[in-house]
């Protein structure tokens, strides 16, 4: 038994395992008591009535698996690349900022989970640990960088440099943040980063931009969100598609867009020279009511058609979910709460525990589907629930 202090009150004896965990909605049912209040609603909540957010889960829950049988399912093979980059199972990390207030670790704690695990974690712009930190930490594995362009242009190309030099294998650049998304429960909370902690990317090499970021911090507006006015006060709104141009101008990394729900924006990104594609709503955070990524993932491969590699995340919670994923045409999917679940759960333990559980249900999913190899995953074993009662 251990005393549990949550924001500075004591909430009670907690016995830390006294619930089997098992699945994810455990991990994040167990996180949930362990993180306080103000950090917890900015992790947990959407954008606006949290349509999207719900809609994520759901879409997946109502699709239907046609599994095939009696193919040898006595070796499942999960392996794959992404970028050319070997995984061990085709679940990746999604950037997600200030795990710091997750676990006291917060991204080298993530980071190293991933590498143990054979997988890639993405590490936000807006992130508690730097990158130099995270890349120290977790010398031989591969790791992304999620990149916000910022009004100072010269301040991102600095961090695009540093990433390069600590060895990040390639940009995840976020396009659908121009601003934030509306997230009620941070503005009830006035919400902003807790006092130890710091945005550290910014932190030592750019000692003026922190100045500038404690300044948004500190001059919270009542009934605003300090991250949100951080975000709105520095990233650049003004970006279009030709600002990729001026990214591989600065850089020769792969560059992932990351937030395409739509066929017209798939091209943009391939045409301005995109590696690859992140078919994301955020995790339902930024614009309420935009479709569920695995509904927006089939126009976008239809339109890419095999041109780069597309990706998913938003509500992938279980092995089911990569399964279908795969079968409508993403090569990979990314999950962001999960991960941080796992890390406020138990720290290192807790992450690697979440990734070993996708692996082992989607493993689990390919036997039980027919699949002993990736590529055998196909479009034609999904179907919408109730699809083959409305043929009768
Ligand atoms: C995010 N996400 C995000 N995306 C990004 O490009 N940069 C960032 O810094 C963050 N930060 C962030 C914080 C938190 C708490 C969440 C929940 C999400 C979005 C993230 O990368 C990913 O798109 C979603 O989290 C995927 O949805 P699920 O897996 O959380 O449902
Ligand atoms: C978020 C930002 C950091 O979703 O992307 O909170």
């Amino acid at each position: 038994m251990k005393d549990l202090v949550i924001n500075g009150t004591e909430k009670g004896k907690l016995e830390r395992r006294s619930v089997p965990v098992v699945n994810i909605a455990d991990v994040e049912r167990e996180a949930l008591k362990r993180i306080p209040k103000h950090s917890l609603d900015y992790y947990r909540s959407g954008a606006g009535d949290e349509i999207t957010l719900a809609e994520n889960c759901l879409a997946f829950n109502h699709l239907r698996i046609r599994p095939r049988f009696l193919r040898d399912m006595s070796t499942r093979v999960t392996a794959t690349t992404v970028l050319g980059i070997p995984v061990a199972f085709p679940v990746l990390v999604a950037p997600t900022a200030m795990q710091r207030m997750a676990t006291p670790l917060g991204e080298v704690a993530n980071a190293l989970a991933c590498e143990a695990e054979g997988t890639i974690m993405t590490l936000s712009t807006i992130s508690t640990s730097s990158l130099e930190e995270v890349a120290h930490a977790t010398p031989n594995s591969p790791k992304f960088f999620q990149l916000y362009i910022y009004r100072d242009r010269e301040l991102t190309r600095r961090l695009v440099k540093r990433a390069e030099r600590a060895g990040y294998r390639a940009l995840v650049l976020t396009v659908d943040t121009p601003f934030f998304g509306q997230r009620y429960a941070d503005e009830r909370n006035h919400f902003k980063l807790d006092a130890h902690l710091k945005m550290a990317n910014f932190e030592e090499e750019d000692k003026e931009a922190s100045e500038r970021i404690n300044r948004v911090e500190a001059n919270l507006k009542s009934g605003s969100s300090g991250l949100a006015e951080y975000a709105n006060s520095l990233f650049d709104p003004s970006i279009t598609w030709d600002d990729i141009a001026w990214l591989k101008s600065i850089t020769s990394l792969p560059i992932v867009a990351k937030g395409v729900l739509t066929r017209e924006d798939a091209l943009k990104a391939l045409e301005t020279g995109c590696s690859a594609i992140l078919v994301s709503n955020h995790g339902g955070r930024q614009l309420d009511t935009v479709p569920a990524t695995i509904e927006a993932l089939i126009e976008v491969v239809d339109a890419v058609q095999g041109r780069c590699e597309v990706y998913l995340d938003s509500g992938v919670r279980r092995g089911t979910d990569v399964f279908k994923a795969l079968a409508l045409g993403a090569r990979a999917v990314f999950i962001g709460r999960p991960m941080v679940y796992g890390l406020a759960y138990d720290g290192l333990a807790g992450g690697r525990k979440v990734l070993q559980m996708f692996r082992r249900e989607f493993e689990q999913t390919m036997g039980l589907a027919g699949c002993a190899t990736l590529a055998e995953i196909q479009r034609s074993m999904i179907v919408p629930a109730g699809y083959l009662l409305s043929k009768l």
